[in-house]
């Protein structure tokens, strides 16, 4: 495994067909797994490791980014990573760039009205990593619903030839969404946090019951969290998971069920995917032990 810090020594080390992994680092099995899938489908294994200065609207959040670039090179390594792209800002953002990526409406609402550029440092950041590695795949966390909707949207707007995996979201035992900034939480903000997993469950179950109107999924979500103390939803929404289109009912394709709150002072989301083809929810993949995020470094 090497780690490299430009563009021109990744594609060097790439033979034949190449996945990317983009991330932000401290990884967890949510990324282990997207290593995991490029692994079996292509024959390099390049995962980038940034954290992207222009994907955060608070200075705060960027400065206290986890970061820990040994463990994330161990654990690439382990999950079978040929190379670990790490560059610094310097070198990604030479000059501050005054190409902007912006996806018009899936970028909009949700994640993109509570988090103003968000998306267009996202689809910036995406584009480039897609246009200096060359992958042939990428691999992203249906986590990050819309965030995966931006990027495909992208890469189609774009024709640019590369194939977009989306990837189921990996939870703790007890459901909590696995993001690097769980670390942030206290242990009386985790367990608070789980009510929004729970929350989302309890809609899958209506969801697989019948139940296919926002109003009633969204309400359901809203319920559980009020009923549970002092969380307040910054968004509950149903979308369409193609192109993260707010709507009123699932009745045809994929949706995601999504919400985004502030617990103590870090902001999470989580959502589910819906199937109206087949009634089916998604909850993700549930680990049976804590994740390595609780592990001492
Ligand atoms: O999902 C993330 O970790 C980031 O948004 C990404 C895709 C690596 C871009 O910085």
């Amino acid at each position: 495994m090497r780690v490299v810090e430009t563009f021109e020594a990744t594609r060097a080390l790439s033979e034949g067909r190449t996945g990317l992994v983009p991330t932000m680092g401290f990884l967890h099995e949510g990324h282990l797994s997207l290593i995991e899938a490029a692994r079996d489908a292509n024959e390099t294994v390049v995962v980038s490791v940034f954290v992207n200065p222009l994907q955060f609207g608070e200075p705060d959040d960027l400065a206290s980014y986890p970061r820990d670039l040994d463990r994330d090179v161990s654990l690439a390594a382990e999950a079978g990573a040929d190379v670990v792209f790490a560059p610094d800002e310097s070198y990604m953002y030479p000059v501050r760039p005054k190409t902007s990526v912006s996806v018009a409406g899936v970028a909009n609402d949700m994640e993109g009205a509570h988090r103003p550029g968000h998306f267009d440092g996202v689809a910036t950041v995406v584009a480039k990593l897609l246009s200096g590695v060359q992958p042939n795949a990428a691999y992203f966390g249906r986590k990050d619903a819309q965030q995966l909707a931006v990027i495909a949207t992208l890469v189609d707007d774009l024709s640019l030839p590369v194939h977009i995996v989306g990837l189921p979201i990996v939870r703790e035992s007890d459901g909590l969404a696995l993001s690097s900034r769980n670390v942030r939480l206290s242990p009386a903000e985790r367990a608070r946090a789980l009510v929004l997993s729970r929350s989302l469950f309890e809609a899958a179950g209506s969801f697989e019951a019948g139940e296919s109107k926002a109003g009633a999924l969204t309400g359901a979500v809203r319920a559980a969290i009020a009923a549970s103390g002092d969380i307040e939803p910054e968004y509950v929404e149903l979308a369409r998971a193609r192109d993260a289109a707010i709507v009123d009912e699932a009745v045809e394709g994929e949706y995601f069920l999504a919400v985004a709150a502030r617990v103590g002072a870090t902001r999470l989301i989580d959502n589910i995917t819906l199937d109206a083809d087949h009634g089916s929810a998604d909850r993700g993949i549930h680990l049976t032990g804590p994740s390595m995020l609780y592990e001492e470094g």
